[in-house]
């Protein structure tokens, strides 16, 4: 497939790489200061020539670096530039003794990929159309099945995308690589003849996760990143707050149908503690600081037109009134939920919390029970 075929000649390669370096205050947002510190170094990485061009931007206490280069997916000099930037942050947040510093740096050295050490990341490389429009979304306190849904609407259901039925460049569909995050495995699925299919494993975020999007020709249209990691930990250390990056227009959904699933505030996994069901709310890029109960879980949609490997932009394609009523909808939903405090479905299921702190305490109950 297109996405993986590294630095192919012509192509340039997004890469959007993100870890929670530290919070302030708690889990709520990223300080001013790291902020400052990521751009500077990405700056001085910018011009010595190891990418084309970035943005640095955080939702809650996530930092995100978003990078564009010819390096292709996978690189290791794009991964390494991006974890000893998330190092140095991470320095940084401990010296001003933020919350949770180094939180998603799990292992104490690089080795040649930051998948699996901690933090998450999407990319894909393409050969640059006429004009280039790409919108990246970061979430906060959710983990990446949360995509799921989105991403079926976009791509494969025609109530929300009528380019399905309209343009006859969508009309034969997509096919949609799925991640089984137990066994490791990608399942390739079309749509709309696998649909049903489809929507069994997608239909269970926690298990199936979309991975990418393609056109029937190949041509790669959405990644997202399925890096989970209490997974790799073993024990809780937090929800994995993906990110994701979707190609728009000519023959791929429009800007208008990439950002219509979020007008419905779908129930995801994550919010306090990883460990219960929220509405996602999609919000401007300075709205991402998740307050109430640590949330609820925050969406951000930077949209960009890219030209000769530069990022146009970002525009912050939810600081716009007509996502005002999605936002009404997901604290009224946050609300009801909340009144179940802590019981099930409000609270996760038990095999969910599994990866919480949960089962520490269930030891120690059901060991006294046994006495
Ligand atoms: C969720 C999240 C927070 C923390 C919560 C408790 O992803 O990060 O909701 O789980 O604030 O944090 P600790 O255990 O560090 O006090
Ligand atoms: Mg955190
Ligand atoms: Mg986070």
């Amino acid at each position: 497939m297109e996405s993986k075929k590294p630095g192919k000649k012509n192509q340039i390669t997004v890469s959007v790489i993100k870890a929670d370096v530290g919070g302030y205050v708690g889990h709520s947002s990223s300080h001013p200061d790291i902020l400052e510190r990521a751009s500077q170094l990405m700056d001085h990485a910018a011009t010595e020539g190891v990418v084309t061009d970035f943005r640095v931007t955080s939702v809650g206490d996530d930092l995100n670096l978003i990078m564009t280069h010819c390096r292709g997916t996978d690189s290791r000099v794009i991964h390494k530039l991006a974890w000893d930037v998330f190092m140095e942050c991470t320095r940084l947040a401990k010296e001003l003794k933020l919350y949770g510093a180094g939180q998603d740096m799990l292992a104490d050295a690089f080795s040649g990929n930051v998948k699996g050490m901690g933090p998450g990341v999407a990319e894909m490389s393409f050969v640059e159309r006429k004009s280039e429009p790409i919108i990246i979304f970061a979430a906060d306190k959710c983990a990446p099945g949360a995509w799921n849904l989105p991403l079926f609407q976009m791509f494969g259901n025609p109530f929300n995308t009528i380019g399905l039925v309209i343009d006859p460049a969508m009309h034969e569909g997509f096919k949609f690589e799925v991640h089984d995050v137990h066994k490791g495995r990608d399942i390739f699925l079309s749509c709309p003849e696998d649909m049903y299919d489809l929507l069994v494993l997608i239909g269970s975020p926690e298990n199936y996760i979309i991975k990418n999007v393609y056109r029937k020709t190949g041509e790669i249209a959405a990644a997202s990143s399925t890096q989970k990691l209490a997974l790799i930990a073993g024990r809780y250390v937090g929800k994995d707050d993906p990110v994701m990056i979707i190609r728009c227009q000519s023959g791929l959904p429009a800007v208008g149908e990439v950002l219509e699933p979020f007008a419905f505030p779908h129930l995801v996994s994550g919010w306090m503690r990883g460990s219960h069901y929220g509405p996602l709310m999609p919000v401007a890029q300075p709205d991402a600081t998740p307050a109430r109960f640590d949330g609820p879980p925050r969406v951000i949609a930077l949209g960009f037109q890219i030209n000769n490997g530069r990022l146009v932009g970002p525009r912050d394609m939810f600081a716009d009134q007509s996502f005002d009523l999605a936002r009404q909808h997901a604290n009224e939903a946050a609300d009801f939920l909340r009144r179940h405090g802590p019981f099930e479905p409000h609270r996760l299921g038990l095999k969910d919390m599994e990866y919480t702190t949960l089962p520490q305490v269930l030891e120690k109950l059901l060991g006294k029970g046994k006495k």
